[in-house]
């Protein structure tokens, strides 16, 4: 079974994702979580990411794709399947994820939308800033992320629709509640 989450920043995905990929024995691909890593180890790929996540876009579609080939190819023999957490952000990205499952005859099983209004997501980043620290949650790169969500990611919802994988969940619920629908969803598949 393959998976992606996609989501508004603060709808709560890598929060799902860690439950989803324990229950159903997936490997959790976040592309977040490997930049900030790339960038904490200072590594020239870091170094390249820093200023673009600093401002809250998109590193290039071919950094990306580096990644996410990496990734799977250590990972695909341990695993049930993969669970992509905020990829793909673009319909390229999209098809580019297409191209790289058809290589290894596999395909997407679910796209589950974790629905958040725009006013909730403040104050949840406000919370993670708290907690985690990052330096693009503040108020002024957040503006840029939820811009960059509208225009690049949200077609993904219709891309998906098309392709009849789409799952959407009000994200707005607790975390336990939000859990259980996307488990009952993924029970089905
Ligand atoms: O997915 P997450 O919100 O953790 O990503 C944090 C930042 O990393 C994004 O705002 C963006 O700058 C960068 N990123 C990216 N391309 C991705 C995933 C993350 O450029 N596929
Ligand atoms: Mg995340």
């Amino acid at each position: 079974m393959n998976l992606i989450l996609i989501g508004p920043p603060g709808a709560g995905k890598g929060t799902q994702a860690k439950s989803i990929c324990e229950k159903f024995n997936l490997c959790h691909l976040s592309t977040g979580d490997i930049l900030r890593n790339e960038v904490l180890k200072q590594t020239d790929l870091g170094k390249q990411a820093k200023d673009i996540i600093d401002k809250g876009e998109l590193v290039s579609n071919e950094i990306i794709l580096e990644i996410i080939k990496k990734f799977i190819s250590i990972n695909m023999n341990n695993y049930k399947g993969f669970l992509f957490d905020g990829f793909p952000r673009s319909e390229d990205q999209a098809d580019m994820l297409n191209n790289l499952l058809e290589e290894i005859k596999v395909g997407i099983s679910k796209v589950i939308l974790l629905d958040v209004d725009q006013s909730i997501l403040l104050q949840r980043i406000n919370k993670r800033k708290e907690e985690e620290g990052r330096d693009d949650d503040s108020e002024e790169i957040l503006k840029s992320r939820l811009d960059v969500y509208l225009t690049q990611t949200q077609p993904l919802i219709d891309y998906y629709s098309n392709l009849k994988l789409l799952e959407k969940v009000d994200g707005t619920m607790e975390i336990i509640q939000v859990n259980q629908r996307i488990n009952s969803i993924l029970e089905a598949v």
